[in-house]
């Protein structure tokens, strides 16, 4: 199916389930949940019975708005929502979040990267811009982090626990010129004001984390860790995402077009449920799907390899030792 095929089918055709999976009893990291997909997402979570959740925002106060609504409409108890501080644009924060979940969660069954940015104004956050620190490096030092308490969750409890990432259709669309630059200078490339065509960062940001995806997932297998890691995509769905963007024009396309919000949330709400055969898979509308373009055959094997090079130099460079997974 071409990508507009495609695109008709999720946007006017199919409709992902109701989630069913039970949650019960689990404790479930939702970051950027207090808007938006997120903030469904964690809505479904506590109706299909989880202990535990925490809406990782980097603004508490909205968290904290979000929190409030979800219970008002689940009628959970108050303690089951809890609202952290987390900024993905900060790898220090990224690193306090992960030490307050080591130190204060006894269990962690899934987490949801979901947190992202989409800009086309060029901003610096750490040594990157901001999309690709945010979509992309950050997120991928989250899910190594973590990585090792979903692990021991899952021997503790005798399951198997999930870090999955909300990547997006539009990966296939990513141009990705910086990939022909010299060896060793793709995230240079990307974060050179003079050189991004920040029109195409976001979908590179969410190509890259498919790639992420698929390497971490073969550095894990799921035999040794119980640990799926998979990535899902909603389709257009209404939320803030396009804030920069708005205006009478994608007010009316926006209408036209998307999901409602928690319609796409279910999609997550999947991903962070399903069983093995999804780890390292890309899984959009709930459904195991080969990736295309970019990522196929031996150049696309090779663009993961480069990339990932890349990009352990900095996890590493970060916190020593961060990629090493069970
Ligand atoms: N909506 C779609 O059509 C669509 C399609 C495919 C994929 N996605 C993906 O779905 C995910 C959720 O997006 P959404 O559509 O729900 O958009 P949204 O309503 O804008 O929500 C994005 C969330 O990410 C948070 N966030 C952004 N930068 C952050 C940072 N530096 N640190 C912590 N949190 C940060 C936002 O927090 P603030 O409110 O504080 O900014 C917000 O909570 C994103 O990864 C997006 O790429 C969306």
């Amino acid at each position: 199916m071409s990508f507009l095929a495609a695109f008709i089918y999720t946007q006017f055709i199919y409709e992902p389930p109701v989630p069913t999976e039970s949650y019960k009893g689990k404790t479930v990291i939702v970051t950027g949940s207090n808007v938006g997909l997120g903030k469904e997402t964690c809505r479904w979570i506590v109706r299909l019975g989880a202990s535990q959740v925490i809406l990782a925002c980097r603004n508490v106060e909205k968290g904290k708005l979000a929190a409030a609504d979800i219970q008002a409409t689940t009628s959970c108890s108050s303690d089951t929502l809890q609202v952290w501080h987390l900024d993905m644009s900060s790898y220090a924060s990224v690193l306090a979040f992960s030490d307050k979940v080591k130190a204060e969660l006894p269990r962690l069954d899934a987490v949801l990267g979901n947190a992202g940015l989409r800009t086309t104004v060029f901003r610096q956050t750490e040594e990157n811009e901001e999309t690709i620190t945010t979509n992309v490096v950050s997120l991928s030092l989250l899910g190594f982090l973590l990585h090792p308490i979903l692990h021991k969750t899952a021997l503790k409890y005798d399951t198997q626990s999930h870090f999955t990432v909300t990547a997006s259709e539009l990966y296939e669309l990513a141009n990705f010129k910086e990939r022909k630059g010299p060896t060793g200078q793709i995230f240079k490339t990307l974060a050179d004001k003079n050189k991004s065509r920040m029109t195409d960062h976001y979908n590179v940001s969410k190509l890259l984390i498919i790639f992420v995806i698929k390497q971490m997932a073969a550095m894990s297998p799921i035999s040794s860790s119980n640990v799926i890691i998979n990535c899902v995509a909603p389709g257009f769905c209404h939320s803030e995402l396009m804030r920069e963007q708005d205006g009478p024009i994608l007010h009316v396309v926006k209408k036209i077009l998307c999901r409602p919000t928690e319609v796409g949330a279910r999609t997550l709400v999947y991903g962070a449920s399903a069983g093995p055969e999804s780890h390292g898979q890309y899984v959009p509308d709930c459904k195991i799907t080969p990736t295309r373009g970019l990522t196929v055959g031996k150049e696309g094997a090779l663009l993961q390899n480069r990339v990932w090079g890349e990009l352990r130099q900095k996890l590493e460079g970060i916190r020593p030792g961060v990629t090493s997974l069970s």
